[in-house]
């Protein structure tokens, strides 16, 4: 059974280690503060400490720490890192060129990107193996993230794309449904029964689209009748360019992703 630490237990460091947890792999948390994880000793069943030497003992090593912050973090733990140990990093534009030079002990390094489904095992992460990545630590990667959701290789050229895509993606739908509330609402419909329909419909097109051979576009053509009431919303839509503008959101993500490797 692999040892895996855990370096940063936010929100992404926590769906992680619960999907692995569940499978019954021997976790540790490597934090700043002992009392304000210790609560995830016993929800998560894992070792909490601020002692890096545990990493050492480690042959997984995940950082989930903020793309702000990393670079001036990550040299604390560089004498930490066992040799030849995987290192994933799920920072969004940190390159496993800039991990593998804090970390020289290793070459096995893997850019992941998940996205926050994850806490419910239903996320979706794109990896890339370092230059000197071993198929072995791509495979061992790909099992580790399996755990919580569908995985998928990709070259390291194509993780800010990704992260615009799926890394980010579930705040787009996340936001469409806070409009779609908002509308709601404005419409007379109870904030109760709003959040019902909206949770229901997202769940259901979702699952639609999963299990439909048709496409995205196709299905939209489904429910729109010609001269009906979703067309009369869906070219308030297409006045307004939201097509375009998503479009433009997904660049800014890319954009942003980069900006952070560079500071
Ligand atoms: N959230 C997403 O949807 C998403 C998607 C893809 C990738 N990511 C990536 O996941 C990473 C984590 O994001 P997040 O949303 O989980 O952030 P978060 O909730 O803010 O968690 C960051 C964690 O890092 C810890 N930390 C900071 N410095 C540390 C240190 N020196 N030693 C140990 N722990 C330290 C923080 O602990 P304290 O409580 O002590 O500050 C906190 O638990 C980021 O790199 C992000 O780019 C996130």
């Amino acid at each position: 059974m692999k040892k895996i630490g855990v370096i940063g237990s936010g929100s992404m460091g926590q769906a992680l280690i619960s999907g692995w947890t569940e499978s019954g792999a021997s976790v540790v948390a490597i934090v700043r503060d002992v009392e304000k994880y210790r609560h995830l000793e016993k929800s998560l069943g894992i070792d909490v400490t601020d002692n890096r030497s545990a990493l050492l003992e480690c042959d997984v090593v995940v950082i989930a720490i903020k793309p702000q912050i990393i670079k001036e973090v990550l040299h604390e733990f560089q004498s930490y890192i066992a040799d030849h140990a995987l290192v994933i990093s799920v920072a969004v534009g940190i390159t496993t060129e800039f991990i593998g030079k804090c970390f020289p002990q290793t070459v096995e390094i893997v850019k992941a990107m998940p996205n926050t489904p994850s806490q419910i095992h239903m996320g979706v992460t794109c990896i890339s193996g370092g230059e000197n990545c071993s198929d072995s630590s791509i495979a061992v990667a790909t099992e580790l993230l399996s755990a919580v959701g569908e995985v998928f290789v990709v070259p390291e050229s194509q993780q800010a794309a990704v992260g615009a895509v799926s890394g980010s993606g579930p705040a787009y739908l996340f936001f469409l449904a806070q409009y779609l509330r908002e509308g709601a609402q404005q419409l007379g419909v109870d904030a109760d029964l709003a959040d019902q329909l909206i949770r229901a419909t997202l769940r259901g097109s979702a699952e639609l689209l999963m299990q439909s051979e048709m496409s995205a576009t196709q299905l939209r053509k489904q429910v729109t009748s010609p001269g009906g009431t979703t067309q009369a919303a869906m070219e308030v839509l297409d006045s307004a360019r939201v097509g375009e503008v998503i479009c433009a959101a997904l660049e800014a993500g890319v954009a942003r992703s980069i900006e952070l490797g560079k500071s």
